[in-house]
């Protein structure tokens, strides 16, 4: 399966470094492994040794440099063997591993897979509201058994929070929904609107009178391959300039292999900023909306469709599927780009 190449790919939390400053996951079927440099930048190398192929993450730094704990040969930043512990042991010239491009940004590090001179930082989705010191933040990941792209369909098309989520999310208004379909180059938004209705139990903090009746319209921004920006705005019933509250969350997917993927989620309110115990409940309902609700669904979804890609099993098309379906075909021409620049030979200058 091919992943998308020259993309940023989330590969953790900051906070996620180990003892031993080290964070290793396997992104698009390739083992990473970032830590700092002793200036505090981070690095990223392959996560598997040129020698023996074990994982590098069973080492040590040393310094600014990543030794082997199997043989002890020792790999910069630029993954190249730069040390044999051996004295004057010659180091053959294959003895360096991948090195990628690596940015820490919105409390998160993010590697780009493909050519390292296209790396382009620009290209990064916009997550700033997740460092906005004016907000406060509660973040998780959860390591889920399905396609990415099932992950996306699901945010992609949120009519599902009426079934999965329905004590929490779900509304009397479902049955009036709207949605529609906006797209801005690769970034695509998909809106969902529940006219007229009760405030869902969730939303009931962040409004005084939990009894009035409101719009309420979730916006989804897709970028590539696979990140996600949830925006929830509560209206005045018929009036988009009386905004009434607004709750931004990041749900970033990334691959870890054609059937599993990283899902990285984060809530932002701009509510009850220094309140722990508006952290707790957001932290509950991460656990129980993503956790045990979302994961479940997504992983026996992936069970039932098995080995081939769900589209190929021609499944039924709803209107609200229209997001889901327009993401996937841009995914689906970025790829196709990218294969094609691949298989096509450099013609000579004329
Ligand atoms: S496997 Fe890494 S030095 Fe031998
Ligand atoms: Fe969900």
């Amino acid at each position: 399966m091919a992943f998308l190449q020259n993309a940023w790919h989330m590969v953790g939390w900051t906070n996620e470094l180990n003892d031993k400053g080290f964070l290793h996951r396997t992104i698009a079927n390739e083992p990473i492994l970032i830590y700092r440099l002793q200036d505090g930048t981070p690095a990223a190398i392959a996560d598997r040794c040129a020698h023996r192929f074990v994982p590098l993450h069973l080492g040590e730094q040393v310094g600014d440099l990543i030794q082997c704990g199997y043989h002890g040969l020792c790999f910069d930043k630029a993954g190249h063997c730069v040390k044999n512990p051996v004295d004057g042991a010659p180091i053959p010239k294959a003895a360096k591993v991948k090195a990628y491009p690596v940015v820490e940004r919105f409390g998160g590090f993010w590697i780009w897979l493909g050519d390292p001179a296209s790396a382009d930082e620009g290209a990064l989705p916009d997550y700033e509201f997740l460092t906005d010191p004016k907000r406060a933040t509660v973040q998780g990941y959860m390591l889920t058994k399905c396609n990415y792209q099932l992950a996306i369909d699901n945010l992609t098309d949120l009519t599902h929070i009426q079934f999965v989520h329905g004590e929490y999310q779900g509304s009397e208004a479902f049955p009036r929904i709207k949605n529609e379909v906006k797209q801005v180059g690769n970034t695509i938004y998909t809106y969902l609107t529940f006219p007229n209705g009760k405030v869902p139990m969730f939303y009931a903090n962040a409004v005084s009178d939990p009894n009035k009746l409101i719009d309420l319209v979730y916006e989804v921004r897709w970028d590539p391959p696979s990140n996600a920006k949830l925006t929830v705005r509560g209206y005045e019933v018929n009036d988009r300039e009386k905004m009434l509250f607004e709750i931004q969350s990041a749900h970033i997917v990334t691959a870890e292999s054609e059937f599993t993927c990283h899902y990285f989620f984060c809530n932002s309110r701009d509510y009850a900023v220094n309140d722990p115990e508006a952290d707790q409940k957001v932290r509950d309902w991460q656990r129980i909306g993503f956790v045990e609700q979302d994961k479940p669904m997504l992983e026996a979804q992936q069970r039932s469709v098995g080995s081939v890609d769900i589209m190929d099993l021609r499944p039924v098309l709803l209107g609200t599927d229209a997001g889901a379906i327009r993401v996937r075909r841009t995914l689906a021409g970025l790829l196709n780009n990218e294969i094609a620049a691949k298989e096509t030979p450099v013609s000579a200058t004329v």
